[in-house]
């Protein structure tokens, strides 16, 4: 276990918030959504931390998650379910991506996705207000990563899926404990089950936004960006999208890093990236509306982000907008391709939602929103290895007659 998990660092979290109506509601506490039924926003008394927190002081931690614990909502350090949430590589793509088209890694986390950000921190808070179980509609990373952590300090899951999650993550769900159901609908269908038991208090909702902590995981992939650039962000972020956590919470990483005096008021401008097949925030975008509509039938190889309706599409927007970004929807076809050039020219294997950052990229260059020689981060948030390949049958008979010259 490095320092980070060892050390007790003093924590400043003051309130949460209500991201529509600004509402205080106190930490420490068990928190679902706000009074309006919107997400809540964890709040840090920022100044404070500015007094005894510097960059340089960051820079002499070990790179791993914890190293921005300051700012984070985990009061003690024994309520830390860690697997090892390491700091994930920025990796050129020159041949498939362009020269200035870096991946954020996120298949390198625990569990093989982003998703150990969130999940972690969640599950952590969870431990430290004494939940004892916790139920969740997931696509599957989320499942799998809940899974894991909630078992590992013994809080118990129910977990649904819709019926078309990839195989692999319904069984990592069940290898890693936790009781998951395949249902017969999307995941806002499975969240309403979620939501029924736990006004019966059965469990604790642990779906998208639904709770304040995930948010605080996956806003430390804003952190570290800054850090592994030098404390310059790129020029744009490309990020697939479905529940959104993951952009609202770089978004927010980034103003407190600005407030911190760590970064000036430059922002990468942010493309929200959903498939054609289920695209609820690019329609909203493009008909300028605050909101999104369910997405009906929605359809897509990209199982995470086949996510017909997000509780925070007001915050994805609202974050997409003030950038100067887009969103951006593209087809399964351009997905799957992508993700063969990455791993044919680049030998990194994406997943189908990280070839949709690739797709849409090349389409905002394509379009002019995006200038080739601007530096773009494209963000891969599972490893490849979980998703169906194209399947190969050549066999070498050992015994027979072998031309080498065909091999
Ligand atoms: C691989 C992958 N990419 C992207 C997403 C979408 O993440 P978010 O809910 O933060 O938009 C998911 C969610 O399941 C996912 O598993």
């Amino acid at each position: 276990m490095n320092e980070n998990l060892r050390a007790d660092r003093r924590t400043y979290v003051t309130h949460l918030e209500c991201s529509m109506t600004g509402e205080r509601f106190e930490a420490d506490r068990l928190q679902g959504l706000s009074r309006v039924g919107r997400p809540l926003l964890v709040r840090y008394d920022l100044d404070a931390i500015r007094a005894c927190v510097s960059r340089e002081l960051i820079e002499t931690r070990p790179t791993d998650m914890w190293r921005w614990r300051e700012m984070l909502p985990v009061r003690r350090t024994e309520s830390i379910v860690s697997l090892g949430e390491i700091e994930t590589p920025l990796v050129l793509i020159p041949r498939s991506g362009g020269t200035n088209v870096l991946i954020k890694d996120e298949g390198r986390l625990p569990t093989g996705s982003f998703k150990a950000r969130g999940l972690v921190m969640a599950v952590s808070m969870a431990r430290e207000l004494g939940v004892e179980r916790i139920g969740m509609p997931t696509n599957g990373n989320a499942g799998a990563a809940l899974a894991a952590y909630a078992s590992r300090c013994g809080i118990e899951t129910v977990i649904l899926c819709p019926e078309e999650t990839p195989e692999v993550n319904v069984r990592e769900i069940a290898a890693q404990g936790a009781r998951v159901w395949r249902v017969n609908g999307q995941i806002d269908d499975c969240g309403a089950i979620i939501g029924r038991g736990a006004a019966e208090g059965r469990w604790f909702d642990f779906s998208t936004l639904k709770e304040p902590y995930r948010i605080e995981g996956k806003k430390t992939m804003g952190f570290e960006l800054a850090a592994q650039l030098g404390w310059e962000l790129p020029d744009a972020i490309f990020y697939p999208t479905g529940g959104g956590t993951g952009l609202i919470g770089m978004w927010k990483a980034f103003d407190e890093m600005e407030a911190l005096g760590w970064i000036g008021s430059k922002r990468p401008r942010m493309y929200a990236v959903q498939a054609s097949g289920c695209a609820p925030i690019v329609r909203a975008f493009e008909a300028g509306k605050e909101h999104a509509e369910r997405w009906e039938d929605p359809a897509t190889v990209a199982a995470g982000i086949r996510v017909p309706r997000a509780v925070g599409d007001f915050l994805i927007l609202r974050a997409v907008r003030e950038s100067g970004g887009r969103a951006m929807a593209v087809g399964d076809p351009a997905i799957l391709k992508a993700v063969d050039a990455a791993a044919r020219k680049d030998g990194l294997l994406l997943c189908p939602e990280g070839g949709a950052t690739l797709a849409a990229y090349h389409a905002a260059v394509r379009e002019g929103f995006v200038e080739p020689y601007e530096k773009v981060v494209l963000f891969n948030c599972a490893t490849g290895l979980k998703y169906q390949m194209p399947p190969t049958t050549n066999v070498l008979d050992r015994h027979g007659e072998i031309d080498l010259s065909v091999l």
